[in-house]
């Protein structure tokens, strides 16, 4: 039989980096961390064929030792300190998988300042110190990668950064918080509570930590915030999305919207106007027959129009321990299979290169254009044509108007879909409503989109 004379450069252990095993220490051992450890260890001959190499745990660090060991075993080192794992000699990735921005931002530079490359699924993290991450992350030349951090299971970073590349993005839309999706849904479907829904999705592990960023549409809007980045070219701008959640919904909104044929989602959406980028997440009516209406329970769907590709649109589970795996997984094994390629030739963190970025104005919530519902609470007797005559004096013409089912004779209420206006033509209108003798309460008034449906 043939032998080679010289030994292989692995017995001789001058194997190179690119082709050991990926070192990976993880900061947090949660729902997230833990997630990634199992799947890693369950699918690790098939991601290794697929990266080209091993990817190992080789540290992690943890508020509960105890928890963590039985999580990972006791060959891989626990500590308690993060900036430990964030300088262990031995690690080449740090996965960022405890959460927040104080603590995390703070381990997340110490690791880049080591010269490790970071993997995220922390969008609050990066909407809100992703300018200064990624030029720390430039200047030391090493990746920081976030796949996980919008959308958990839909690849819609990459989609967007390297499937899309070569177009012009006009818009993108999104129901990309799970929580709040999946509470609209059991509100719809079951008939179910705000509470009780909210309720089941944290043991279900879909809510954040604080799940006021869910329902308050914060989270939405960190995930839309890096989207827009990615799709427009634009640097993050967290501060000015417009956001509202969906712990200000009635049944009554949900039912309404129904009766004029609409689904309520909570929407994010980014659209270049001719006067700049708009950026919202808001409840927002859908045509019950849009493909995005059917996106129920805790899942996501998102869909990006672009001037080439036209719409396409991403499907997926949008939260949950696993499908969030399933994106750092996926990280991993981007920067397993870069390692030694130059930063200059690699992706970069925001699609676009520094150089090229475009400071697209926000535009202001003032300006935003669109067609609304209302839901107008009058005093019995009024006429709907009265209704119509004060909205028309202040600029808002209305395309339907009716009366809301299942309302008393005694507290009746409006249902009402606007011509196109922008907010504040809208703005001025229902500051007139709030006095006018006919009103008898709060009008409600909620965006519509169609999407080019
Ligand atoms: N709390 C988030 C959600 C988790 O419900 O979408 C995934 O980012």
């Amino acid at each position: 039989m043939y032998r080679d004379p010289v030994p292989s450069l692995e017995a001789r252990g001058l194997l190179p980096a690119a082709t050991r095993a990926l070192r990976v220490g993880m900061i947090g051992i949660g729902t997230v961390g833990g997630g990634t450890f199992r799947v890693l260890a369950r699918n690790q001959r098939h991601i290794a064929a697929r990266a080209g190499r091993g990817i190992e745990i080789v540290a992690v660090a943890a508020r509960d030792l105890a928890r963590a060991a039985r999580i990972v075993g006791a060959a891989v080192p626990v500590t308690a300190d993060p900036f430990e794992v964030a300088a262990h000699p031995e690690v080449d990735v740090v996965v960022e998988a405890a959460g927040g921005t104080g603590p995390a931002r703070d381990w997340v530079l110490a690791a880049i300042a080591h010269g490790k490359r970071v993997v995220t699924a922390n969008k609050a993290l990066l909407a809100v110190h992703g300018e200064e991450i990624f030029a720390a992350a430039r200047a030391r030349g090493v990746a920081v990668a976030y796949e996980g951090a919008v959308a958990v299971s839909i690849p819609i970073v990459k989609a967007l950064r390297e499937g899309l590349v070569a177009n012009r993005v006009e818009w993108l839309a999104g129901i990309i918080n799970g929580t709040s999706n999946f509470i609209l849904s059991k509100m719809r479907d079951e008939g179910m509570g705000f509470a009780d829904a909210l309720r089941e999705a944290q043991a279900l592990g879909y809510a954040e930590a604080d799940p006021a960023f869910d329902v308050q549409g914060i989270d939405a809007a960190h995930k839309l915030t890096l989207l827009a980045a990615n799709a427009f070219g634009m640097p993050l701008r967290f501060a000015d999305v417009q956001v509202e959640g969906i712990d200000g919904l009635e049944a009554a909104d949900v039912r309404g919207a129904e009766q004029l044929g609409f689904r309520v989602k909570l929407l994010g959406v980014a659209r270049r106007t001719p006067e700049g980028v708009e950026l919202r997440v808001q409840p927002t009516l859908l045509p019950a027959t849009h493909l995005l209406a059917q996106v129920n329970g805790s899942m996501n769907g998102v869909m990006v129009k672009g001037d080439a590709a036209g719409v396409t649109m991403y499907y997926g589970a949008g939260a949950g321990a696993e499908q969030t795996a399933s994106a750092v997984i996926a990280d991993l094994v981007d920067l397993a299979r870069l390692e030694g390629v130059p930063p200059a030739q690699q992706v970069p963190h925001l699609g676009v290169h520094p150089h090229a970025t475009e400071a697209l104005p926000v535009l202001p919530r003032a300006a935003a254009p669109g067609v609304r519902w209302l839901r107008v609470p009058l005093v019995a007797g009024q006429r709907l044509d009265a209704l119509q005559a004060a909205l028309a004096g202040h600029g808002v013409s209305l395309q339907r108007v009716v009366w809301a089912d299942h309302t008393p004779a005694a507290a009746p209420e409006a249902l009402c879909l606007t011509g196109l206006l922008v907010q504040a033509t809208l703005d001025d209108a229902l500051r007139a409503l709030a006095t006018h003798p006919a009103v008898r309460g709060p009008v409600k008034a909620l965006p519509v989109e169609t999407l080019d449906a």
